[in-house]
């Protein structure tokens, strides 16, 4: 129990337009939020009515931890959200709440452990090389998020997941129209359709497996009966797709990387503090647009001294709480020394990214890869002409034009 004063005075709503930022500007509207108070109310562009926005570090990892704010009660609410196709499905692993989410979660846990990952090591370094092998063949100029930064994280989650290689190219497409804003809603629910009617299939083959890949683990957990088969194809899609993830976030990674030479070259002649860079470059990176999935209180809860109501919708900005001056000094330096760098851009909680270490093992590929084969790597356009995704959910580089 608490003995702080709770206050019922609502603060104004701020309405919070989804923005088309460039390079790795920080969400304007954000920093306004943060600066109102630790919560605010807001309203974003699509959905019904308003909702809470935490912001700071401590008030973040609470409501992110505690089960009185349930995921699975947002499937039944028209919360106020960013985009009209924000809501995944019912049953979808973000819109499960305990025991429903830990038993999904523990179904494919293995894959994702530093052991489960260096299973797939060797071959993703070896892929790797392999990309960096063609464009150094074909040679400059190129687009880095077409030849490397796109191709590699599909490649590698295939592997992890178990798809076959002449299956390979399909999952690309599929991920493609599925994630694109370029296309309408139909075209993409048509690929992901597809993508699950391949994994359910994969996944019945794998019944009883006792391999270590993700559809192998997925097929032996239906075949105990702890998974449902639909349960398990909706979960491999979100895995599959959230490989894409990598895609955009190390798209900032290497613009930040092109754009502030100082940083590569420390990474270049300090190749041991890597591992610690990218934790950094993590924190600092602005991986999305606005805020991701809410959740809904369960029963009227206190929050830093405010009365969330049972049946208010609540947001956390992971984004927000990585620049909280509290925890991190200086919030908005890249400092490749800091420590402790205890950053939430996997998000906390139950919720928390399944692909942490994966991304950062892809990350620390890449970065090996391309600053050490491709000693010159340059952008090749000035930094205000690289073109970043427009509409997007997660923000990156659409291109990255680069040369050496
Ligand atoms: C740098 C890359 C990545 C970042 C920054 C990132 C970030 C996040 C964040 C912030 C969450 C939400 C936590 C919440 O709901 O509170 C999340 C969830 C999730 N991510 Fe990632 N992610 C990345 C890569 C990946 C990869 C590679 C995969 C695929 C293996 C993946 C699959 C997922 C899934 C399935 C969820 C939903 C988990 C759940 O609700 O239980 N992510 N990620």
């Amino acid at each position: 129990m608490t003995e702080e004063t709770i206050t019922e005075t609502l603060p104004p709503i701020r309405h919070w337009p989804a923005l088309d930022l460039s390079g790795v500007d920080f969400d304007p509207v954000l920093t306004e939020l943060m600066r109102e108070g630790p919560l605010t109310r807001i309203q974003l562009p699509d959905g019904e009515g308003w909702a809470w926005l935490v912001t700071r570090y401590e008030d973040v990892r609470m409501v992110t931890d505690d089960p009185r704010f349930s995921r699975e009660a947002v499937m039944d609410r028209e919360v106020t959200r960013l985009a009209p196709h924000f809501v995944p499905d019912r049953g979808a692993v973000g819109l499960l709440d305990p025991p429903d989410h830990t038993r999904l979660r523990r179904s494919i846990d293995a894959a994702f452990t530093a052991k489960g990952l260096e299973r797939i090591r060797e071959t993703s370094r070896r892929m790797l090389d392999e990309l960096v092998d063609e464009l150094l063949q074909d040679g400059p100029p190129t687009d880095l998020c077409a030849t490397v930064l796109s191709p590699f994280p599909i490649a590698v989650i295939c592997e992890l997941m178990g798809v076959p290689a002449a299956d390979r190219h399909g999952m690309h497409t599929w991920t493609e129209l599925i994630l694109s804003s370029s296309h309408d809603t139909q075209v993409s629910e048509k690929a992901k359709n597809e993508m699950g009617a391949y994994f359910a299939d994969l996944i019945a083959l794998r019944e009883g497996s006792t391999g270590e890949d993700v559809t192998s683990l997925l097929g032996a957990a239906v075949g105990r009966g702890e998974v449902t088969p639909q349960e398990a194809a909706s979960l491999a899609v979100l895995l599959q797709i959230g490989g894409d993830a990598v895609t955009n976030n190390s798209g900032q990674m290497f613009y930040i990387l092109l754009t502030r030479p100082d940083l590569a070259e420390r990474l270049r002649s300090e190749p041991e503090i890597r591992p610690q860079a990218i934790d950094e470059l993590l924190r600092y990176i602005p991986h999305r647009t606005a805020v991701g999935l809410s959740r809904i209180a369960m029963e009227d809860v206190g929050v830093r001294g405010v009365l969330i109501r049972a049946g208010d919708a609540i947001y956390v900005s992971y984004l927000s709480a990585n620049r909280d001056p509290d925890v991190f000094p200086y919030p908005e330096t890249i400092d490749f020394s800091r420590s402790p760098n205890p950053h939430v851009s996997f998000g906390l909680g139950p919720h928390r990214c399944p692909g942490d270490m994966l991304a950062r093992l892809e990350n620390e590929l890449l970065v090996d890869a391309l600053l050490d084969r491709v000693p010159g790597l340059k952008l090749a356009v000035p930094p205000n002409e690289v073109p970043f995704r427009k509409g997007a959910l997660i923000r990156g580089p659409e291109a990255l034009p680069v040369t050496w």
